[in-house]
């Protein structure tokens, strides 16, 4: 038997230990993991030269854009930044335009993604309009349903919490995760309205609306909510310390709740806002120390689930503007996200163990990617290929990414993903793209 592929040389990490071995791929599947005289013949062997392999990354966070939004991005730039970045999988957000929230607007989503993407990619419904519709999403294909609570974007009336409950209690019962933005539009809408009126136009006054108690009131809202519902609600981005504790109360009492963050809440404080200016206004927006402290404590941990980069791409032009309130808000973070946690191996603050839990390990398991996540016999072979000794310079101007800008431009790194496959091809090799446009699959749930 001739398979596909050999991987000869390789460190990888598998069973939560380096070893030292070689790595068969066949029909997009790994073959087997040994030493090399076990391994058969194939098609093609690379030498890695002791380089370390991980499985690939699973991003649950990302704003693919296209359709509607093209210009800001779109799944071919969107997915050959994740797989510069070392990342194999990735979800894609719903606030598209069309919003994704029907079968009909997921439907012809996947078909336009089919033939473009060069990673995994699954995806996001918001909520319909009609309840009954929640059901079909599902089976249309959704890895999960998303809830922002900071603007209506979906069917469902984020004021009404007894249509919150009801629409939890369908998605529990079908065993799907809602993710929400946990940014309560009715409690920071007076604060808001009333800077506004003042003509308070700069970043202090969106601080002063997406506060902290704004994330915690909102999630605590949720967990009441879920608690009534026994949903699995999945928190985005948290960036305080006290919407962090909230969660991890609800976690000690026993909930089915999991939560993330991103890397500019945990590498960047409100002095690198101040200093950089709208260019890295996100929501919500990055905080004062004490709370990447907290994140990061939370991280060492483990309440902190899941790492992800919430990749928001826009125009420059749209990052800038006379009033913050008029700023599109959010930054690009695909392609910093693994060389900026590798630098925190090299560092001691993180393990590769780390990594791969946050990344990897723990996205699979979370939004239940069978088959995805870790190296072994028989899943999928999604991986990344990095070098943690090379040392370079984030230039955001280089990016696959139409998002050429960064919080972390400039940025020295060390530890750099020099090669990513996804199915056993070889999508990105050095930075450079070398694949076909239609590589990846489409994830769908089940
Ligand atoms: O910073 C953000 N950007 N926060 C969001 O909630 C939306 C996102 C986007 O779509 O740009
Ligand atoms: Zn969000
Ligand atoms: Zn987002």
């Amino acid at each position: 038997m001739i398979i596909d592929l050999v991987l000869s040389n390789t460190k990888a990490y598998i069973n939560n230990e380096i070893v030292g071995c070689s790595l068969a791929i066949n029909e997009g599947k790994i073959f087997r993991i040994g030493k090399e005289a076990n391994m058969p013949k194939a098609e093609t062997r690379i030498d890695l030269k002791n380089l370390l392999v991980l499985p690939g990354l699973i991003d649950v966070h990302v704003h693919l854009r296209d359709e509607g939004k093209a210009y800001k991005e779109d799944f071919c730039t969107g997915t050959a930044a994740a797989a510069a970045g070392g990342i194999t999988t990735v979800l894609d957000m719903p606030n598209n335009n069309p919003v994704t929230m029907s079968v009909e607007t997921l439907r012809r989503r996947m078909k336009i993604a089919e033939r473009k993407i060069l990673v995994n990619v699954g995806f996001y419904s918001e909520f319909p309009k009609n309840k009954k519709e929640i059901e079909e999403i599902i089976r249309e294909g959704a890895v999960a349903f998303k809830l922002f609570m900071a603007e209506q974007i979906g069917g469902l009336n984020i004021d009404d919490d007894h249509g919150l409950f009801e629409a939890f209690k369908i998605v529990s019962s079908l065993k799907v995760i809602v993710a929400v933005h946990a940014e309560d539009k009715t409690t920071f809408k007076r604060t808001e309205d009333e800077l506004k009126r003042d003509n308070h136009n700069d970043i202090e006054a969106f601080l002063k609306v997406h506060s902290e108690r704004v994330e915690v009131t909102t999630v605590k809202r949720l967990l009441n909510i879920a608690e009534q519902t026994n949903v699995h609600i999945h928190f985005c981005h948290m960036s305080t310390k006290n919407g962090l504790k909230a969660i991890v109360d609800g976690k000690k009492s026993g909930m089915t709740i999991t939560c993330e963050t991103t890397p500019h809440h945990l590498f960047l404080s409100v002095d690198d806002l101040r200093q950089t200016g709208t260019l890295v206004l996100t929501m919500p927006p990055i905080r004062e120390k004490h709370h990447s402290i907290a994140l990061w404590n939370g991280i060492r941990n483990g309440w902190v689930d899941v790492l992800a980069s919430d990749h928001a791409p826009h125009m420059l032009s749209e990052k800038k503007a006379d009033s913050v309130w008029n700023v599109k808000v959010g930054v690009p973070g695909l392609e910093t996200t693994l060389p900026l946690l590798l630098t925190e191996v090299k560092r001691g603050r993180l393990s590769i163990t780390d990594v791969v839990r946050l990344m990897s390990e723990k996205p699979a398991e979370t939004f239940e990617l069978k088959g995805r996540g870790c190296l072994k016999e028989g899943n999928n072979a999604d991986l990344v290929v990095v070098d943690l000794d090379r040392e370079y310079r984030i230039d955001a101007s280089k990016f696959q990414s139409k998002a050429k800008f960064s919080p972390f431009d400039g940025w020295n790194v060390e530890g750099k993903p020099v090669k990513t496959f996804v199915g056993g091809r070889l999508i990105m090799s050095e930075g450079e793209i070398v694949a076909e446009e239609g590589s990846g699959d489409i994830i769908r749930r089940g």
